[in-house]
Parts: C-alpha cells; sequence; structure tokens
C-alpha cells in the first residue's frame, strides 16, 4: 500500500505580477512540503507574498515558475476539494448563519438535507447552537468569523486555507478563536495552512512555523514547534513557546523586519 499523498507539494514556485513596464516579483523559489492532517502556519512581513502563495496553491494564480500539487494532484485550475477563509467574513445579509454555512452545498450543487444536521454539529460545536437562526447583523466580529470557517469546513474537505482569519477581531476574540480553532482541528484533524502576522498566534497553533522573508518571498526558515496538544491558555508560560517565539523575532530583527526600540 502506497502511503497517502502530500497534502501540499511546492517546488520552485515563483510568482511575479506585470502590469505595464512594471514587475513585481511577489515569490522566488518557494520549495514547501506539508503532510496529510499537519497544522502549518506561515508568518511573515506584509507584502511578502504570502496571499500569493495562498492563491497559487488554491488555484486562483498561476505561477510564474514552478509547480505546485494538493493531495497529489497537480494545481492547473481552481482547486475545489478546498476550504478558504480569508480576514474579512464574506456573509450574505439577507441570509441566516445556518444558511450561509448552506450556501456553500447550494453552489456545489450538492444536497442540502446531505449537509444539514453536520452544519448544525459544526455550528454548535463552535458555540453557535443558539444563533443557527440569526442574521450576521446580530452576530459579532468572532461568531460572524466562525460561520465562515463553519461554512469553509461543512464540504468537508481534507485542506483548509486560512489568510490572516483572525486579523480583524480584538485581542480577547482572538485568543479564544486561537483555542477553539486548534479544538475544531483536533476533531476533524483537517490539513491547515493558516497565515498570520502573529508571532504568538503562530507558534500556539501550528506543527511547524513557516518563517518568510520581505518580497520577494523566500521561505527563510521553518521551525517545528514541538508543545502538546491542547495547547490553551497555558500553552503561552509554556519554555518552549516563549523558545520558539524568540527564535522567529530572532530571525526577523536580523533581516530589519523588525528593530530594537529607537526611542519614538
Ligand atoms: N494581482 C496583483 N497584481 C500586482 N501585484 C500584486 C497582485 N497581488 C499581489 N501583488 C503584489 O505582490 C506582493 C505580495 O502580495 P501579497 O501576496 O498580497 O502579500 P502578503 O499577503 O504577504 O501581504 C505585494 O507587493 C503586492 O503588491
Ligand atoms: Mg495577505
Amino acid at each position: 500500500m502506497s502511503a497517502a499523498p502530500a497534502a501540499i507539494i511546492a517546488r520552485g514556485l515563483a510568482k511575479s505580477f506585470q502590469r505595464r513596464t512594471v514587475t513585481t516579483t511577489a515569490l522566488a523559489s518557494i520549495d514547501l512540503s506539508v503532510a496529510q492532517g499537519e497544522f502549518v502556519a506561515i508568518v511573515g512581513p506584509s507584502g511578502c507574498g504570502k496571499s500569493t502563495l495562498l492563491r497559487l496553491i488554491a488555484g486562483l494564480l498561476r505561477p510564474s515558475a514552478g509547480e505546485v500539487a494538493t493531495n497529489g494532484h497537480a494545481v492547473t485550475r481552481p482547486v475545489t476539494d478546498i476550504g478558504i477563509v480569508f480576514q474579512n467574513p464574506v456573509l450574505l445579509d439577507w441570509r441566516t448563519v445556518l444558511d450561509n454555512v448552506l450556501v456553500q452545498i447550494e453552489l456545489r450543487g450538492l444536497r442540502i438535507a446531505d449537509y444539514r444536521e453536520q452544519a448544525v454539529a459544526l455550528l454548535r460545536a463552535v458555540g453557535l447552537g443558539e444563533f443557527l437562526a440569526s442574521l450576521p447583523r446580530e452576530l459579532s466580529g468572532g461568531m460572524r468569523q466562525r460561520t465562515s470557517i463553519v461554512r469553509a469546513l461543512i464540504h468537508d474537505p481534507p485542506l483548509l486555507i486560512m489568510d490572516e482569519p483572525f486579523g480583524a477581531l480584538d485581542a480577547l476574540t482572538r485568543e479564544q478563536m486561537r483555542i477553539d480553532l486548534e479544538a475544531l482541528w483536533l476533531r476533524t484533524r483537517k490539513t491547515v495552512l493558516f497565515v498570520t502576522h502573529s508571532i504568538d498566534e503562530a507558534v500556539l497553533l501550528a506543527d511547524r512555523v513557516v518563517v518568510m522573508s520581505p518580497r520577494p518571498g523566500r521561505i527563510e526558515q521553518i521551525i517545528d514547534v514541538d508543545l502538546p496538544r491542547p495547547r490553551g491558555i497555558e500553552a503561552r508560560q509554556a519554555a518552549v513557546f516563549v523558545e520558539t517565539a524568540q527564535r522567529i523575532t530572532q530571525i526577523f530583527l536580523a533581516r530589519g523586519i523588525l528593530h530594537q526600540s529607537r526611542g519614538l
């Protein structure tokens, strides 16, 4: 029996954007392999090509060089067997929480009746059991983002891609979302590729953290995070957390992405 293919394999992946006479090299030569069920975070400065990398993997953009495969299939067009969560949840204002989740099923031409029960179960699992019939405007930002995460998972894709999903939330909500996302991941064991600006968030969530350099984005280092799960709140006190976060901070200091205090 052959082992399951890697969830993601990128080889020599690069992307340049051409606008009139100006060429922007967003990504240069990315090699990355993500195993089935792994939680990988990507952290790097703004504009280093994180979203571009996710779009290449999802097949929403074509690479300028190199290749990418998901679950053993070369990506040549938008990958359908995938869940995507963006920074701002795009919900339909006139549809309830439950119906916003089921949009995914409708758009895919699947039978709603086959997914309703699972939608309710997942919404309950993320604490939205009492809000199934609420409209997006009746929800907090965190609750809206929870709805969009459930929507990204409802068709049971093996791969979940999240592009700064907690970036628009306040710090407390963000911490809770982080804890709940880990619980959801432990329950579903999807492969997750999670982009964030937050070093702490990356270390607290991921099995491995991909540290990117400024544009053109390259992988600077990939760091294993050897922390037991669930990590919860206490993980912040763990020596491994503190050391790993420091190591990443050091990389950013060395690269001039972070600076010691210059006294404002
Ligand atoms: N469609 C596009 N056309 C031209 N330039 C783009 C396009 N998308 C992204 N870029 C550029 O590529 C670089 C990387 O962008 P992006 O992947 O969004 O970075 P990040 O998500 O890390 O902030 C930026 O300089 C951005 O301006
Ligand atoms: Mg981005």
